[in-house]
């Protein structure tokens, strides 16, 4: 089936598009609200599809928007195959599709393959048929330990810190690497593999360009008969050894779902979210595989030059090995938003907010987080990003320079890594409370009523009709860099140029130049014609935490 993307920008079927693309993450929920409900709807999407296209971005990822009970944000699907009621009908998402594609805005899906929703009508069937039966041979059901079966099949514990395994009523276990309302996939079952070829096929059909797959080095497992302790597991380095994650099996999939995605003109594309060792990334992201990895390094660096360059050098080293274009990402709805970030001490690669660290974010206690610095280095990186070769991913409402909400009340909190955590882990909500879009009103603009999660009380005056047009906001940088971007972004190659140790400075082809002060003085600018800056530039001297494009001769 060929694509409808109709737009005067980018070839119908140009199948390199994904290559250098900038892809904006919408988390349904939390975008726009057209109905009142205080949930985010597709009807809000196709209603901001001007907004979208005006922003400039190449291709929007949506987090999941199916029937889920969303005892994880969505990431516990109930049905593969259609739209969550609260979200939106399938005539809706066929409607939002058209109005992106002839906005020029490619569509890429959330895919859920580890893990489905206890809900998912495999799970019950599991659950009524019993032990032995082929229902339950989709999911990983095990007898209990001990002579009652009592004890769970191992000691292991979920990624949102309860035990991996719960117990049913008939007396057996299932696994559950994440909350236990999400059962995993028996990925050895044919059923399950041809189930997701019908899924790939049903929103490829649909005209979805693309696919995020969750958890990629999830979905095979490696179950002996008697299964490893937690601790045993804890032990194992080698690379592929582990029982659960990012095992070799998994890529014969991945080069099945690839016959799948070549059926289609372009090809779908696909990004793994493979929270994998390096070395390890570009198999996933290989053209007979996934074909794109995402690379989480920036995600987790702090702000220092050092660390950036590092960073760049191998990624791109990387991509160059697999055949791949590089994803860059600062944000996503899993971390502290960076502008929040960047106002913390170094936090060496950690991305969540412990309990107690409350007051770094919420400025009502000493020691305040410095907010405005946290914002400007979160502008100067994305405009370095964006800069670079490959891909950027962009979260909705970075645009905007959102800082993370930290003061949500516990009894308004909706992530299970909050409430299966207590005491270690704030959670995510924080990064996914509704957008503004006005100063004023109910929920700022998300919706004509309230909104899921609190809005603080500050937020219209970060909202869209607050920045925009106006000269240095953060949402006109954004829409600067990337309409720019757009005209600049040529071969996926980049030269260092020699530069103090607290500066990073690199050409792209034609002359363009990026240059980032990490330090805390100005240094002279590079001679050119300065394009775009992330912030004010001191007569010649480019301030600390700024960025600066600049066209050389
Ligand atoms: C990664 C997703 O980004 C996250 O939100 C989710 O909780 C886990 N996968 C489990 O699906
Ligand atoms: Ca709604």
């Amino acid at each position: 089936m060929t694509s409808t993307l109709n737009t005067d920008q980018l070839l119908v079927d140009d199948a390199t598009w994904w290559r250098q693309a900038a892809v904006y993450q919408i988390y349904p929920r939390s975008f726009a609200d057209a109905n009142g409900d205080g949930i985010g709807d597709l009807r809000g999407i196709i209603s901001r599809v001007p907004y979208l296209k005006r922003l400039g971005i190449d291709a929007v990822w949506l987090s999941p928007f199916y029937p889920s009970a969303l005892a994880d944000g969505g990431y516990d699907v109930a049905d593969y195959r259609d739209v969550d009621p609260r979200i939106g009908t399938l005539d809706e998402f066929d409607e939002m599709v058209a109005a992106l594609h002839a906005a020029g805005i490619r569509v890429i899906a959330d895919i859920v393959p580890n893990h489905s929703s206890d809900d998912h009508v495999w799970f019950q069937e599991a659950l009524a048929a019993g032990p032995g039966s082929p229902e339950r041979a989709r999911y990983i059901f095990r007898d209990g330990l001990g002579a009652d079966g009592s004890r769970p099949p191992a000691d292991w514990t979920s990624m949102f810190g309860e035990p991996a395994w719960t117990r049913v009523p008939d007396g057996q276990w299932y696994l559950h690497l994440f909350a236990r309302e999400q059962p995993d996939f028996n990925w050895d079952n044919e059923d399950v593999r041809e189930d997701f070829r019908k899924t790939l096929r049903f929103w490829s059909d649909r005209g979805v360009d693309g696919f995020r797959i969750d958890v990629a080095h999830g979905l095979t497992k490696e179950l002996g008969e008697s299964l490893p302790s937690q601790a045993e597991i804890d032990a194992i380095t080698e690379p592929g050894a582990h029982p659960l994650w990012d095992r070799d099996e998994v890529h014969e999939i991945y080069a099945d779902w690839r016959k799948v995605f070549n059926e289609y003109t372009p090809p779908r594309i696909a990004v793994a979210e493979a929270w994998v060792t390096t070395h390890r990334r570009p198999r996933y992201a290989s053209a007979e595989g996934l074909g794109q990895a995402f690379n989480f390094d920036l995600l987790e660096a702090d702000f220092d030059a050092e660390q950036f360059r590092t960073i760049i050098t191998d990624n791109l080293a990387l991509s160059a090995a697999s055949g791949s274009s590089t994803t860059w990402v600062f944000s996503n709805h899993d971390v502290v938003r960076h502008a929040t970030r960047y106002a913390l001490p170094p936090r060496n690669g950690s991305t969540t907010v412990k309990q107690g660290q409350e007051w770094l974010l919420s400025g009502g206690t000493a020691p305040v987080a410095d907010v405005e610095l946290g914002l400007r280095r979160a502008r100067a990186a994305t405009l370095l990003m964006l800069g670079l070769p490959g891909s950027a991913y962009l979260y909705q409402g970075e645009e905007l320079g959102l800082p993370e909400v930290a003061d949500i009340p516990a009894a308004e909190r909706q992530d299970p890594a909050f409430f299966r955590n207590p005491g270690v882990d704030m959670g995510r909500d924080g990064c996914r409370v509704p957008l503004p879009w006005t100063r004023e009103g109910s929920s700022f603009g998300f919706g004509p009523a309230g909104a899921h999660l609190p809005q603080p009380a500050g937020f219209g005056e970060l909202s869209v009709e607050a920045q925009d047009g106006v000269p240095g906001s953060t949402l006109e940088l954004y829409r600067a860099a990337l309409a720019l971007r757009h005209e600049l972004q040529a071969a996926e190659t980049l030269e260092w140029v020699p530069s103090p140790a607290d500066v990073v400075r690199f050409a792209r082809p034609s002359g363009w130049q990026v240059v980032t002060n990490f330090g805390t003085d100005p240094v002279a600018l590079p001679d050119g014609e300065v394009l775009l800056t992330s912030g004010p530039l001191a007569g010649t001297q480019l301030p600390a935490s700024t960025t600066a494009w600049i066209r050389t001769a």
